[in-house]
């Protein structure tokens, strides 16, 4: 496995003692972006974030969901008598040039100032390598690898200039190992947290943090799009986790700067044992994961 084993995610140096990004001065607002925010770990990441006082930018396909999210989040602060700003940006990041007109319409168009950047939405589909439409993977491949890097980009030259900035991308413990029956996805995940891992240790020093958020099986919208409600992976019991946990969880990993968040005993027992097994054998559970169990 090489380069994406579990020594390479360093959980040895999983949580920051002394935060990277430096503090607001007086009268500044933290504002986060979330790309992926109309459903599952996107739209939980955002109501924890509203809720931890970050206004939000909404980014997803489905503005009525967006539109939806926008209406719970101010429900949830009303009752905290607070409130914070709230912005959606209906947007297709699998379409050539879309993370730049996202880009363009938050900092240029609204004048926005982006202090957190996460860069959660992602899309996988199960089938044999050969079975699946090309169309379906360079989906995979644009919307998961390219637009997330775009934003990183493009985000990350702000942050920079102004010195501090946090920036969380979710890849998935899938990343860590191949996966046959989800080989681009694995692959593209595989893409994520490498890339992640390389640009934290690039952006330190300019005062941005960079998170990379490893979920396992999470239940949300992602089994039935990926037809993966039967996986293993999703249907033995105890092995799938609620999206508002593995929200929190990278949430707080964001805030406090921690390199790596893999939420969950089973998923972090995962991730140091592909740093053993013997390449076909960790195939072996990895395809097992991805197949239909009788339910
Ligand atoms: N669920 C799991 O078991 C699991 C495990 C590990 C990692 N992950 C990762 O977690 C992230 C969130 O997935 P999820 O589980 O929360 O699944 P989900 O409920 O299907 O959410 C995916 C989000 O991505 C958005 N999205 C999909 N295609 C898009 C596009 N072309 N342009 C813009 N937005 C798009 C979707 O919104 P619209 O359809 O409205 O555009 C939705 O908000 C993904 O990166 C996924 O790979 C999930």
């Amino acid at each position: 496995m090489g380069a994406l084993s579990a020594g390479a995610f360093g959980f040895h140096h999983l949580r920051r003692r002394h935060p990277i990004c430096p503090a607001l001065s007086q009268g500044e607002e933290e504002l986060a972006l979330i790309t992926g925010a109309s459903s599952g770990i996107g739209r939980e990441i955002s109501l924890e974030l509203a809720r931890r006082g970050f206004g939000v930018i909404l980014v997803a396909r489905r503005a009525d969901k967006l539109q939806e999210l926008a209406s719970d989040i101010r429900a949830l602060l009303a009752d905290r008598k607070r409130m914070v700003p709230i912005h959606i940006v209906p947007a297709d990041l699998s379409c050539p040039e879309a993370a730049r007109r996202v880009y363009e319409s938050i900092v240029r168009e609204k004048g926005l100032q982006v202090s957190a950047l996460v860069n959660n939405a992602g899309v996988g589909y199960t089938d044999s390598f050969l079975k699946m439409p090309t169309a379906k993977i360079e989906e995979i491949v644009h919307l998961n690898a390219l637009s997330l890097t775009q934003l990183c980009w493009l985000f990350g030259q702000e942050m920079a200039s102004r010195g501090r900035g946090r920036i969380m991308c979710v890849s998935s413990i899938a990343g860590v190992a191949p996966g046959p029956l989800v080989a681009v996805y694995s692959a593209s995940k595989a893409f994520v947290s490498s890339f992640t891992l390389a640009i934290q240790h690039e952006l330190e020093p300019e005062g941005v943090s960079v998170t990379n958020l490893l979920p396992g099986a999470t239940f949300t919208e992602f089994q039935a799009r990926a037809h993966a409600q039967a996986a293993a992976a999703f249907s033995v019991p105890g092995m799938a986790m609620p999206a508002d946990r593995v929200a929190r969880e990278g949430v707080t990993g964001m805030l406090r700067g921690d390199s790596v968040v893999v939420p969950g005993l089973v998923n972090q027992a995962f991730v140091l044992a592909t740093a053993v097994l013997p390449p076909k054998l960790l195939r072996l559970v990895t395809s097992m994961a991805w197949s239909e169990v009788p339910i």
